[in-house]
């Protein structure tokens, strides 16, 4: 029986958290984002004031480290608990980013948060979002997507979150920036950003929101009947 999880990869910036969120939003299930889960590793071993590419230290901390998902006293998503506690905003800063982009290429780190992402997909259908679910985590999955656009729209939405028009030379280097960074996490060694061959491939660079929230729902949809 295939995993009761609707898997969403993707590389940075390609929309797939809000499509991840709003996806389990309509279908009133729960949504589970996997990047907190190396932010929390991450802002763990800062806080104790040890280096993110340091395997053996990171080793020796999570040896000692509980983590999981569960629903916040506030209620909502599942989100990380870590030692008891929920860091949740504390972990979208750029320092933990930088962090959590460190760990994620440990391959200890890696088997540490199998069984933690396994176990949140344990009770019922979830949406996962993340950058290997469909590939490692969950290759068998209920439905897998992978979800991307060029690096000159992505460089647009980055840029105009802040509300205002970026002019062409700015898209042209941050959209540069971004794909190197594609071009990074396609070639690491460990759990590199790969689409799976199942997966669906989805370029959202000429669709709104909407109308990509409208595709997936008519592939999960589709699937059921
Ligand atoms: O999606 P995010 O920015 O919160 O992810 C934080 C870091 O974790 C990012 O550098 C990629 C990494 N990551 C990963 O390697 N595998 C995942 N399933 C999710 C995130």
């Amino acid at each position: 029986m295939a995993s009761s999880v609707i898997a969403i990869d993707g590389p940075a910036a390609s929309g797939k958290s809000t499509m991840a969120r709003m996806l389990a939003e309509r279908l009133n299930i729960p949504y589970i984002n996997t990047g907190s889960l190396y932010r929390a590793i991450a802002w763990k071993a800062l806080k104790l004031g040890i280096p993110c590419k340091d395997a053996a230290r990171i080793a020796d901390m999570l040896e000692t480290t509980r983590v999981r998902y569960a629903v916040p006293p506030e209620g909502g998503n599942p989100d990380i608990e870590i030692d008891g506690a929920f860091p949740g905003a504390l972990l979208r800063t750029q320092e933990v980013a930088q962090g959590a982009s460190d760990v994620a290429t440990l391959p200890l780190v890696r088997r540490f948060t199998l069984d933690i992402q396994r176990d949140a997909a344990k009770r019922q259908l979830v949406v996962m979002e993340g950058r290997d679910i469909g590939t490692a985590i969950f290759p068998d999955a209920a439905h897998k997507f992978f979800l991307t656009a060029t690096p000159e729209a992505r460089a647009k939405r980055r840029l105009s979150q802040g509300g205002e028009t970026p002019d062409g030379a700015t898209v042209a280097s941050v959209a540069a920036e971004i794909a190197e960074r594609d071009r990074q996490d396609s070639e690491r060694a460990v759990a590199p950003l790969k689409r799976a061959d199942d997966a669906i491939f989805i370029d959202n660079s000429g669709l709104s929101i909407e109308e990509t929230l409208q595709l997936l729902l008519k592939h999960v949809k589709g699937n059921e009947s």
